[in-house]
């Protein structure tokens, strides 16, 4: 009895060393609740966390340069590493970008909302902590009413890297972000798993021709319909390339703790057969399951049955399972780099510790 009533304290006292962020359920509160509690944080310079279309967000007054230092404070992110500014109107970008080039206009009218963020010449008004130092800015507008709703209330373009630490997988649902972040930001929105499981893509319109920096949730043979001279920065498809023009591109990136094998299906036996021999507990993710395998009992295979889209949505979440369920290393099959099957290919690349294709 003494004894329950002692572990019942200590658990309390650990409780409270740990300060637990607040986390506000949508579907308990409704999104317009969620999203005034939210503005009210972001406008007194908080971190709020935030769903939306792509991952979820780590949001702060973008304009307010103390609000945005403590982003990259929590996440360990390095301050060369810009940050995407979201806005939930159109009109917001005159505050944000030096003008608006016809092809903008024309990208932001067919995608947007949606998961493309578009770099351009920035205005004097957005502090140099944001854009990492660089002249440009990115924006996207997210396709998500929490996040829209959130922007709009707080009445100032909100700057959000993905809401984990910096160099992990990016968080597809809250508990992910409670995980990385819980006891450093102010407020988590709790809207459940995302859409689309992978970033926007970036897409830099200072270059000619325009540059995808990073593919993502908008695949670049959308974007070809509106820019048709639209092309690849080098760095999407190699691990490292020369002066990154994305300061992102220099680091390790959406990595779990463990070991990550990228593997072309015809490598793939082998290396299986390789890895079992240096680690006890593997897992395997892949596009859909191949014919061939051997025959093993320690293999966690997650198969998404040729769902490209399926696939990119569990990403990450799927990663961030195979740690914490114990798993040694991962086995990642190169998915086919078109659609949406690129931006996977690029992330897992980025993850990798070693590549066999
Ligand atoms: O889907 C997304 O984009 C998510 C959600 C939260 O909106 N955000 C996100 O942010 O992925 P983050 O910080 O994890 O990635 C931002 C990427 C980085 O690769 C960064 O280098 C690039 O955008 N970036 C930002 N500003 C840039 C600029 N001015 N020039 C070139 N690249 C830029
Ligand atoms: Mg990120």
């Amino acid at each position: 009895m003494l004894n329950s009533i002692k572990q019942n304290l200590i658990r309390r006292f650990i409780v409270l060393l740990h300060r637990m962020v607040e986390v506000l359920k949508v579907s308990k509160i409704g999104i317009d609740k969620a999203a005034m509690k939210g503005a009210q944080i972001i406008r007194k310079g908080g971190l709020v966390a935030f769903p939306t279309e792509t991952v979820y967000g780590l949001g702060a007054n973008a304009l307010d340069e103390d609000s945005v230092t403590k982003i990259f404070d929590v996440k360990g992110r390095p301050p060369d590493n810009p940050l995407i500014v979201h806005v939930s109107s159109t009109e917001q970008l005159d505050l944000l970008w030096q003008e608006v080039p016809e092809v903008a206009y024309k990208l932001i009218e067919t995608f947007w909302p949606g998961p493309l963020t578009i770099v351009l010449p920035k205005t004097e008004i957005v502090p140099y902590r944001v854009t990492g130092g660089l002249d440009t800015i990115a924006v996207r507008m997210p396709k998500n009413t929490i996040a829209l709703r959130l922007i709009e209330y707080s009445e100032v373009p909100i700057a959000a890297p993905s809401a984990n630490k910096s160099g992990r997988p990016s968080p597809t649902k809250a508990e992910d972000v409670v995980k990385d972040l819980g006891d450093s930001i102010d407020l988590v929105i709790d809207g459940g798993p995302t859409e689309v499981g992978v970033e926007s893509t970036v897409l830099d319109l200072t270059k000619d021709p325009p540059t995808i920096l990073r593919p993502g949730g908008l695949s670049l043979e959308e974007i070809k319909k509106v820019v048709p001279n639209v092309t690849l920065h080098p760095a999407v498809l190699n691990k490292f390339l020369g002066r990154p023009e994305s300061p992102g591109m220099r680091y390790r990136h959406y990595a779990p703790e463990i070991p990550l094998i990228l593997v072309s299906e015809k490598y793939l036996v082998e290396v299986i057969n390789d890895v079992l021999k240096k680690y006890e507990k593997v897992g395997l993710i892949t596009l859909s399951t191949p014919k061939y395998l051997p025959d093993v009992s320690n293999l966690v295979i997650r198969s998404f049955r040729n769902d490209i889209k399926a696939m990119a949505r569990n990403l990450f979440s799927t990663l961030r399972e195979f740690e914490e369920i114990g798993l040694d290393a991962i086995i990642a099959v190169a998915p086919p780099k078109e659609g949406i099957g690129l931006a996977i290919y690029n992330r897992l690349k980025k993850a990798a510790t070693d590549i066999k294709e």
